[in-house]
């Protein structure tokens, strides 16, 4: 409505170069699946491709996807993204995009393996446009999100009533005191960071007041295993 995105959907298919319409062939060296043509996708390509545009290729053999990446993309003029299907899509189209002067990545959304490139273009079209200024309604949501700049996952999220089916919204929310409230969504961001993406956490400076309430944390979880093998 805004014009601040336009997205194209190209069928592979019109470029196709034979009467079955075929884009896939039995790969060289043998094995099992087939692999995208390159005469097919060269054509594809060709049609939408101008100065401004970088290629990203959707395959689980790529470089992984992330926040970072997403920011890096939701500057660029124009993405093209080549989904493949089968076993992938012969490489000197790789070769060539890039021989000819264009940024082309391969990306991979995740480590798993999907039956196409589609669904993921589809993830990283949504993570990118996203960023892009007068997208969002609050752009401060941005600034607070899981992934954004400090690395965490985000805190937990509570809203009104203050009490649901017995459960109670944690008291310091309801405090008023923003100091104690900051801190007690740093912590449950470390928390949260520490139970279920220790891998955040692995190689990355902490300040003063992240090791001490990480220090905190483990003093509490220590103290509950402890319980739990009373109990
Ligand atoms: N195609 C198949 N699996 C994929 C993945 N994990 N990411 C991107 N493209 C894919």
């Amino acid at each position: 409505d805004k014009s601040l995105i336009e997205i194209g959907v190209h069928d592979l298919r019109d470029h196709a170069t034979n009467v079955h319409r075929q884009v896939d062939d039995t790969p060289y060296g043998g094995g099992a699946g087939m692999v995208m043509m390159p005469e097919v996708w060269g054509k594809a390509i060709d049609q939408v491709i101008d100065k401004n545009s970088e290629l990203i290729i959707l395959t689980p053999a790529g470089k992984k996807f992330d926040q970072r990446m997403a920011e890096e993309l939701s500057t660029k003029e124009h993405l093209i993204f080549a989904c493949g299907r089968y076993e992938g899509i012969d490489d000197r189209v790789r070769q060539y995009y890039q021989s000819e002067g264009f940024k082309v990545r391969e990306v991979s959304i995740g480590d798993y393996v999907l039956n196409g490139g589609e669904v993921a273009a589809i993830v990283i079209a949504e993570a990118v446009t996203r960023l892009i200024p007068g997208v969002l309604g609050n752009p401060e949501s941005i600034v607070d999100e899981s992934h954004a700049e400090d690395g965490y996952i985000e805190y937990p999220a509570f809203t009104k009533p203050a009490e649901w089916r017995g459960i109670k919204v944690p008291e310091v929310l309801l405090s008023g005191n923003h100091a104690k409230i900051k801190q007690w969504r740093l912590k449950m961001a470390l928390q949260r960071t520490r139970d279920q993406r220790p891998d955040l956490l692995a190689d990355r400076s902490l300040s003063k007041e992240e090791s001490r309430l990480l220090q905190e944390l483990d003093v509490e979880l220590k103290a509950k295993q402890e319980q739990d093998s009373y109990n």
